[in-house]
């Protein structure tokens, strides 16, 4: 079966500095793909490159859904289905967590080129609600985003990536700075997204992430040291030495 994404020989380099260098990674539909390192290990740099916010040296490719979306700028990757959640969260603090999600929701609340009856904004409106309900917090639906806790702003994040309807979500370490507690959540709402949708997760929480990945794949100084699951991940000697080494 053809991948959701593939990603071949990507490189991208700061100065002198070769922070992916030559990775290839391959997604499938409704896999929950972990990608996990070091601190430095080019985690980041990867899910930019995937999401069209940076643009690798000339040979690597981003395949999408069959096409060739290496020319293809973020917004566009998103209008066909690559969604994400960045490293440090982006919520409008001032409007509540509904019109967070409606106004995520509202360039793709409508099939493209249809009519729709109370047009777009109550199409997206219509939205918020089931979506907030998905990521538990229909009860703090009129909650201005700056009063929740971090770990449900993370999940307000969640929700507003899932309403461009993603078929691959990007989730840059979406466990940062969140309790036992919050994280147990956030693994209980990660577990029951639908399958129609893949994920692609960069985690340093390994608790979480062996709850949720079938794959795993481990970067380091730019290339991809192992892949597997998380079993075969767990008992590498490899990644045991790249984390004794690398994590802060
Ligand atoms: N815009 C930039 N300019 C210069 N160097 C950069 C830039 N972005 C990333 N880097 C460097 O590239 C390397 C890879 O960074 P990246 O953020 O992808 O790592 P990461 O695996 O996500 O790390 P972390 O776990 O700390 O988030 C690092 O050495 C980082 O300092
Ligand atoms: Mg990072």
């Amino acid at each position: 079966m053809t991948p959701l994404l593939t990603v071949q020989d990507v490189r991208v380099r700061y100065g002198s500095l070769a922070a992916l260098a030559g990775v290839d990674l391959s997604v499938h539909d409704g896999q929950r793909h972990a990608l996990i390192g070091p601190n430095g290990a080019g985690k980041t740099t990867l899910l930019n490159v995937i999401a069209g916010a940076t643009r690798p040296q000339r040979g690597g490719t981003v395949r999408f859904d069959g096409r060739d979306v290496s020319r293809l700028g973020p917004a566009a990757r998103a209008r066909r289905g690559i969604n994400r959640i960045h490293q440090r969260p982006a919520v409008f603090s001032t409007l509540t967590a509904t019109e967070n999600v409606v106004v995520a929701a509202l360039p793709r609340a409508v099939p493209r080129r249809r009519w729709w009856p109370g047009g777009r904004r109550r199409a997206a409106q219509h939205r918020a609600g089931p979506l907030l309900e998905q990521m538990g917090l229909a009860d703090v639906a009129s909650v201005p985003a700056g009063h929740l806790a971090h770990g449900q702003r993370r999940q307000l994040e969640i929700a507003m990536a899932l309403a461009g309807r993603p078929r691959l979500l990007l989730l840059d370490e979406p466990a940062s700075g969140l309790s036992a507690t919050e994280v147990g959540r956030l693994v209980d709402l990660l577990r029951a997204l639908p399958r129609a949708v893949a994920v692609l997760l960069v985690e340093h929480r390994l608790d979480l992430v062996y709850a949720l990945a079938d794959t795993v794949t481990v970067l380091r100084d730019g290339q991809r040291l192992a892949a597997g699951t998380p079993d075969e991940i767990r008992t590498s000697p490899l990644v045991r030495q790249a984390y004794a080494d690398g994590v802060a």
